[in-house]
C-alpha cells in the first residue's frame, strides 16, 4: 500500500481541532514545511539502536517530562531542571544496574493533548475542551478554547529553542560527571532522598579521582562530560506532523523532524485510523500506548502494521494498565508478543491508569499506586523471562504537590492546593521521581 506523509488525510481521524480558517490553516502549513528540521534522521537511527539495546537487556530507557508543555512556563529553569532530574534519575539507575540509561525527554514539542470528553463545564457554561497549547488556551473562555494555527508556529520555535538548550547543556559540561553534586536541585537536598542521592555522588567523586589518577580525565575522554538527551512526544496533531516530516537525503527514507522519538496515545491507536496510517510510513523509533482495553489479537495486528519488518528497537510499547489492572491485564498480552517472536521495546507507563479525583477536587495520582505498578510491571517481565526496558513518567524537576504521597516527603491531599501548576495531568515531582529511580535501582 503506498504511504506519503499526507495520506492519513484520507482515513478517519479522532481528536483533532476544528479550525474555522481554512486559508489560515493551509498557509501556517506551508510555512512550517519551510521550516528546518529540529533533529537529524541519524539521531533518530542512534536512539534506534539504543532502543535495541534496552529491549535486549542491555540498557534501561528513562523516559519523562511534562504531561503538557506550554507557552506560559516556558523559561530555561524549567528545562534545567528536568535535565538535571534526568540526570540523577540516570545516576541512581545506571550506578545500581550497572548498565547505560538511555535518557528520553517527554519535551521540545509535547504540546498537543487528547482529551475525554470535547466539551468542558463550568457553572453552567459549555465551551470546547482545552487540546494543548498547540491548539488552543487554557483559559475558560470562547475565544481562548478557539483553535488557532498559529499556535503551530509558537509550537515549532518554542520546540526548537527548547532543543537547543539541552543539546548546549548536553555538550557544554552540565554533564560532566564531575558535576554529579551539581545535579542535586536545591528543594530536594536536605530531603532524605536528595541525601541518598549525595551519598552516590560521594561514590561517583571518588571513582572519577580513580580514573584521574589513571589517566582518564574528562579532557581527554569526552563520554565523561558528554550525554544525549533525546526527545519525544505524542504525535497527535497530525497537520504539525505531516509538515515536519521530510525525506533523509542519506537514505531516501521518511522521517518526522520534530522529535527524535514520537508514539501514539491509547485513545488514536485504531488500527484503521490516521494516527497508525501517519506512524507506519516514519523511519523514527516509535512507541504506542498499551491500555486496559487492548485485545492480544488487536495487539499483535498494530505491531504487524507499525513494524512490519521486526525492526529491533523500532516500536516501543509503553504498557499504561494501572496499579489494580496490570496483573490481570498485562501477562496474556505479554505471552502472546513474546510467542509471536515479535521484537517490540516495553516500557511501563505507571501515570495514566492511576488517575484519581481527590477528595478536595483535584486530579491527582497517588506515588504508592505508581510504584505498584512499576514493580508488577517488572513483576511480570522476570515471570515470563522477558525483558521490561524502562519507565515513562509525567514529572517535572520543580517542587509541585500534583501527586500525592512518596515516602521520603509525603504529599498529603489537603497539601495539592499549594504548588498545583500542571496544565493537564499531575506530575511527580523531583522528589517522588528520584524516590522512583531508587526503587528501581532496588530491583536491581
Ligand atoms: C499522555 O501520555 O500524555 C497520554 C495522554 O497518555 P495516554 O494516551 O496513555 O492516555
Ligand atoms: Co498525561
Amino acid at each position: 500500500m503506498s504511504w506519503s506523509p499526507n495520506s492519513w488525510r484520507d482515513f478517519p481521524i479522532k481528536q483533532q481541532p476544528e479550525y474555522k480558517d481554512k486559508d489560515k490553516l493551509k498557509e501556517i502549513e506551508k510555512q512550517l514545511c519551510n521550516f528546518p528540521p529540529l533533529i537529524f534522521a541519524g539521531e533518530a537511527r542512534d536512539l534506534k539502536k539504543h532502543l535495541a539495546k534496552a529491549a535486549r537487556g542491555e540498557a534501561l530507557i528513562i523516559q519523562g517530562g511534562d504531561c503538557a508543555e506550554s507557552f506560559g512556563s516556558f523559561n530555561a529553569d524549567t528545562i534545567k531542571n528536568l535535565f538535571k532530574l534526568i540526570l540523577q534519575m540516570s545516576v541512581v539507575v545506571a550506578y545500581s544496574s550497572g548498565k547505560p540509561v538511555v535518557k528520553i525527554g517527554r519535551v521540545a514539542g509535547q504540546f498537543a493533548k487528547p482529551r475525554s470528553s470535547d466539551f468542558e463545564e463550568k457553572d453552567g457554561i459549555k465551551l470546547p475542551s482545552y487540546r494543548g497549547d498547540i491548539i488552543n488556551d487554557i483559559k475558560f473562555t470562547t475565544e481562548a478554547r478557539e483553535p488557532d494555527p498559529y499556535r503551530m508556529v509558537r509550537a515549532y520555535y518554542q520546540s526548537a529553542a527548547t532543543m537547543n538548550l539541552l543539546r548546549a547543556f548536553s555538550r557544554g559540561g552540565l554533564a560532566d560527571l564531575n558535576e554529579v553534586h551539581r545535579w542535586n536541585l536545591d528543594f530536594i537536598k536536605s530531603h532524605p532522598i536528595g541525601q541518598k542521592y549525595e551519598e552516590i555522588s560521594c561514590q561517583i567523586d571518588k571513582a572519577m579521582n580513580f580514573l584521574k589518577a589513571a589517566g582518564l580525565t574528562s579532557d581527554n575522554t569526552p563520554q565523561l562530560k558528554q550525554t544525549t538527551v533525546y526527545t519525544s512526544h505524542e504525535a497527535l496533531l497530525l497537520n504539525y506532523e505531516e509538515a515536519l516530516t521530510r525525506e533523509d537525503s542519506l537514505t531516501k527514507d521518511w522521517y518526522n523532524t520534530s522529535s527524535h522519538m514520537l508514539w501514539i496515545g491509547d485513545r488514536t491507536r485504531d488500527l484503521k485510523e490516521a494516527h497508525i496510517e501517519y506512524f507506519r510510513g516514519i523511519q523514527n523509533p516509535i512507541g504506542c500506548k498499551v491500555g486496559p482495553t487492548m485485545q492480544a489479537d488487536e495487539l499483535l495486528d498494530l505491531i504487524e502494521a507499525l513494524n512490519p519488518n521486526n525492526e529491533e528497537g523500532k516500536l516501543n510499547l509503553i504498557v499504561r494498565m494501572g496499579a489494580t489492572k496490570i496483573e490481570d491485564l498485562f501477562p496474556p498480552l505479554l505471552k502472546a508478543v513474546r510467542d509471536a517472536g515479535k521484537n517490540v521495546v516495553w516500557t511501563i507507563d505507571p501515570m495514566h491508569g492511576n488517575v484519581e479525583k481527590s477528595s478536595t477536587g483535584f486530579k491527582t495520582r497517588d506515588f504508592d499506586n505508581i510504584l505498584s505498578e512499576v514493580k508488577s510491571f517488572f513483576k511480570i517481565h522476570k515471570e515470563l523471562g522477558t525483558i521490561a526496558a524502562g519507565v515513562h513518567l509525567e514529572m517535572t524537576g520543580e517542587d509541585v504537590t500534583e501527586c500525592t504521597g512518596s515516602a521520603s516527603c509525603p504529599i498529603t491531599v489537603d497539601d495539592l492546593s499549594s504548588r498545583y501548576h500542571t496544565q493537564c495531568d499531575p506530575r511527580l515531582n523531583a522528589n517522588q521521581a528520584l524516590e522512583l529511580a531508587f526503587m528501581i535501582s532496588e530491583i536491581f
